[in-house]
């Protein structure tokens, strides 16, 4: 076994772990069984090596798998789901994702999707929605979480947040970068879209 496959199994068995020892998680969606590696190519962004560089004032609970995800950084295919017309350049420097586990991640199932969301610090990630219900689960550093109809919250470190189908919401950072997984259910297959104000 080579050593990025170390890499990504290793971050498979984190996260696992982590379903298993968090209800909120586990009663979301279930943990998909039988995994498997595929190939997906390698796509740089902006936010590759802050992830990767990212190896202290973490503000997390759970140094370890921080480290697992932020080494895993080099290897996967980020993405910005948006174009520079919709959110200007500087946005695009600032955030990324990838995707995981999902129906086109680095681990294929159509149960379910798990994406690494980066946010740098002093960012504004404006409001959007779309149509999966998802559930925010920060591993690291801060963010104010704004939503339509519900208080607003500043998660860290082991929080959840749950956003409805197509319910608008927008994160905000201030001193800190945020480093989460975004967990999509049902309807999926639909990206998200900003919300013009
Ligand atoms: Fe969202």
């Amino acid at each position: 076994m080579n050593n990025t496959k170390n890499i990504f199994n290793k971050a498979i068995f984190e996260i696992q772990k982590l379903w298993a020892d968090n209800k909120e998680l586990s009663n979301f969606v279930n943990f998909p069984n039988n995994l498997i590696l595929n190939s997906v190519k390698s796509q740089k962004a902006p936010v590759t090596d802050k992830l990767y560089n990212w190896n202290q004032n973490l503000n997390t609970n759970l140094e370890e798998l921080h480290t697992t995800i932020s080494n895993l950084s080099p290897h996967v295919n980020w993405e910005h789901g948006y174009n520079e017309k919709e959110v200007g350049k500087d946005f695009l420097n600032k955030y990324g994702f990838f995707e995981l586990i999902g129906p086109s991640g680095h681990f294929k199932t159509k149960e379910m999707a798990l994406y690494v969301n980066f946010l740098d610090k002093n960012t504004y990630y404006p409001w959007h929605n779309h149509e999966a219900e998802e559930l925010y689960f920060i591993v690291s550093g801060e963010a104010k979480f704004e939503s339509k109809d519900q208080d607003s919250e500043i998660l860290s470190s082991t929080k959840t947040r749950l956003h409805k189908s197509y319910q608008p919401h927008a994160i905000t950072t201030s001193n800190q970068q945020i480093l989460s997984f975004v967990i999509w259910k049902n309807k999926f297959e639909n990206v998200s879209k900003m919300i013009n104000q």
